[in-house]
């Protein structure tokens, strides 16, 4: 079984996708952290044009390790995971993102791991391009003024900018990662809309653990 979940920035889409991977037992893979790891990847190099873009891809050696809701990278052998949460890097991977040579790079690469068993995928556009036969598609949102909050929250203290600036950051990355012209973020036709504004995080999961056991009831899947 393959479970899409794309969805807005802060959204909360690795939270509950990692909870759905350990308590179904499918495997979870974070396809946000793939395109943070080539913005690591290209930070320190100057951007060549296309087809120089693609050799300079094709030599990346990047790699992950896929286990239960654990989903680790490898950049030239090295553990990035860590690395790979900033905002900076974030801000990168939205940049990078809008290429074309990095978004078939990494679609192909995601498809590769297909066979591993079952999925649930996170992304913005996994529903529509990457696996648009997937057995349950969630767009997941949130108010940015929601989103931004849960952010601050999870910072705890941590963070010098006010609300107001992670809300624009947020809003800016949203517009960015909708407007770009390949494979935008967007809202499969068959997918199924989760508002999380007015909702727990309990709540949110268990609404998603429903979605989960219709769809597997209708076809093959876990449990
Ligand atoms: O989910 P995230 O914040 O880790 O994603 C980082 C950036 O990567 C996001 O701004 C857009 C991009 N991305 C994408 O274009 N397609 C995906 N399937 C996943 C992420």
């Amino acid at each position: 079984m393959i479970v899409a979940i794309d969805g807005h920035a802060g959204s909360g889409k690795s939270t509950l996708g990692r909870r759905l991977a350990r308590e179904t037992g499918m495997l979870y893979i974070d396809t946000g952290a793939m395109y943070r790891a080539v913005g690591l990847y290209l930070t320190d190099r100057t951007l060549p044009a296309e087809p120089e873009l693609e050799e300079l891809l094709a030599r990346m050696d990047l790699r992950m390790e896929v286990e239960a809701d654990q989903f680790r990278i490898l950049l030239d052998g090295a553990d990035v995971t860590e690395r790979l949460r900033g905002r900076e890097v974030g801000q990168t991977a939205s940049r990078v993102a809008s290429m074309g040579a990095v978004r078939r790079r990494l679609t192909a690469l995601v498809r590769s791991l297909r066979p591993l068993g079952d999925l649930v995928v996170d992304g913005r556009d996994i529903g529509t391009v990457v696996f648009p036969d997937a057995d349950l598609k969630v767009f997941l949102t949130a108010s940015a003024e929601e989103r931004a909050r849960r952010r601050h929250l999870d910072a705890a203290g941590g963070r010098a900018e006010t609300m107001q600036k992670t809300q624009q950051e947020i809003e800016q990355r949203d517009r960015a990662d909708s407007s770009r012209s390949l494979a935008p973020l967007a809202r499969a036709a068959d997918a199924v809309t989760l508002d999380t504004t007015r909702l727990t995080q309990e709540e949110a999961f268990r609404r998603l653990v429903e979605l989960v056991h219709e769809r597997a009831g209708r076809s093959r899947g876990p449990t």
